[in-house]
């Protein structure tokens, strides 16, 4: 395996704290992901279902995992249904999990091939009342294909038209937005790894480099070092591409004068990191780019001392509202009497900065959460703020992932990866 596996005692918990939030009597289904297909015979890389490994630790295409607490046969309680294996497979595809080594990984004990999964699930469905399925609800979500869950639920609906059903989703938002310390581990091992491709960075960066070439230190540093690669599409802006907000063309030459800005972090199995430093192209900011810089760097200090158990995610946004509107009068962006007037439901800093300053991370980069609920310790969140100038021609923002604590603030676990304007100047000039 590339990366170090999660121990599956942590899947039987997770899969455990599942089931206590069930109703009795109900049967889970969870799918993979489809590979995508491109066209002719290509496709995408295949990335596991965020949910399935979560309970299972199951990277692996076409596997369905059933949890049915109440099933009259105990063996029937969990069952990982993975696509068979044979030689022919083994040659052409590389080898394919073994039920012995599905069982390692994820803990459960009854495993059986794919193909006997519509038989089994038609007799276990007599002894269920409903089925919990596994739509996606995330507040960002926007998918316009039919998923492989999808297909299951519309056929699962049309063979058992009388159950009713549950959505796993919420139990899911709760439990994943919690994390473990070994999930803890495995975000800072991908952060490990993005300090590593940022360092590296740094003394590439000069006048004349491509965006591209960038991204392609990133890349070779990250895959190096074990990583499933980006995380997400990397942003790598420079100059006035800096000041949008989700550029990923990253095909732009750079100059001496811009800033770049660098939204990029490694996954590590699995799991997501999520980073943005802006540097100089030239190894110095101007002074008009060091005191934005400057502004952006308190703004994010703050923040991540106010990320503490308790509060509500909507009340630290206007916290955070606030102290940007003040680096911005500061910095002569905005008006005090404009200020004063402003409509607080759109209020004048979003002209400056027009995106939240926190997410959860984990699993995905844009986590699971309940974002109406106060926070509670072991959350990881991104902080990320920024100051976006067009007229000026650059704009910044600096990130990084934190995990909350019991009491006080959250511990930085990107603290070792540099973001001090000085630093950041030395590094440079040094390469
Ligand atoms: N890289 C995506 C984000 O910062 O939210
Ligand atoms: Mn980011
Ligand atoms: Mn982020």
């Amino acid at each position: 395996m590339r990366y170090q596996p999660l121990s599956s005692n942590l899947y039987s918990k997770n899969r455990n704290n599942f089931v206590r939030l069930m109703k009795p009597s109900g049967l889970a289904v969870f799918n993979s992901n489809d590979i995508y297909p491109i066209s002719a015979d290509s496709t995408l890389p295949f990335a596991q279902h965020r949910d399935i490994f979560y309970l299972s630790g199951i990277n692996q295409e076409e596997s369905i995992l059933l949890l049915f607490p109440n099933a009259l046969k105990p063996e029937h309680r969990e069952i990982l249904f993975i696509k068979k294996t044979n030689e022919l497979i083994a040659v052409w595809e590389g080898q394919k999990l073994t039920q012995k080594q599905a069982t390692a990984l994820s803990g459960i004990k009854t495993v059986f091939w794919l193909d006997e999964f519509e038989e089994l699930f038609e007799t276990l469905a007599l002894e269920a009342d409903f089925f919990y399925f596994n739509t996606n609800e995330h507040f960002r979500a926007k998918v316009e294909t039919q998923t492989r869950e999808d297909r299951f639920i519309k056929w699962a609906k049309a063979k058992f038209p009388n159950h009713s059903t549950e959505k796993s989703n919420f139990i899911l938002q709760k439990l994943r937005s919690i994390k473990d310390a070994e999930e803890i581990r495995q975000i800072k091992n991908a952060i490990n790894v993005t300090e590593k491709g940022f360092r590296r960075v740094l003394s590439f960066i000069n006048p004349g480099v491509w965006e591209f070439e960038i991204e392609a230190e990133f890349a070779h540093e990250f895959l190096k070092n074990r990583s499933d690669g980006f995380a997400y599409t990397p942003i790598i802006a420079s100059g006035k591409n800096c000041n949008v907000i989700h550029y990923i063309d990253n095909n732009k030459q750079c100059q001496s004068g811009d800033l770049i800005l660098m939204d990029v972090g490694a996954a590590y199995g699995n799991y997501a990191s999520d980073m943005t430093r802006t540097v100089p192209v030239s190894g110095k900011f101007t002074s008009r780019q060091r005191a934005v810089y400057d502004a952006v760097l308190r703004v994010e200090k703050i923040a991540i001392q106010l990320l503490v158990p308790g509060i509500l995610i909507k009340e630290y946004h206007k916290e955070v509202g606030q102290i940007m509107t003040d680096e911005l009068i500061r910095l002569g962006l905005l008006d005090q009497t404009a200020v004063k007037n402003q409509n607080p439901e759109k209020p004048a800093y979003k002209k400056y900065f027009m995106h939240g300053t926190s997410h959860h991370l984990g699993l995905d980069t844009h986590d699971y959460g309940m974002v109406d609920q106060p926070l509670q310790s072991n959350m990881v969140l991104t902080v990320e703020p920024g100051i976006y100038i067009p007229e000026e021609g650059f704009g910044i923002r600096i990130e990084d992932d934190v995990v909350t604590q019991e009491k006080g603030p959250p511990i930085n676990l990107m603290k070792s990866i540099p973001k001090e304007p000085d630093e950041i100047e030395h590094l440079m000039q040094q390469g």
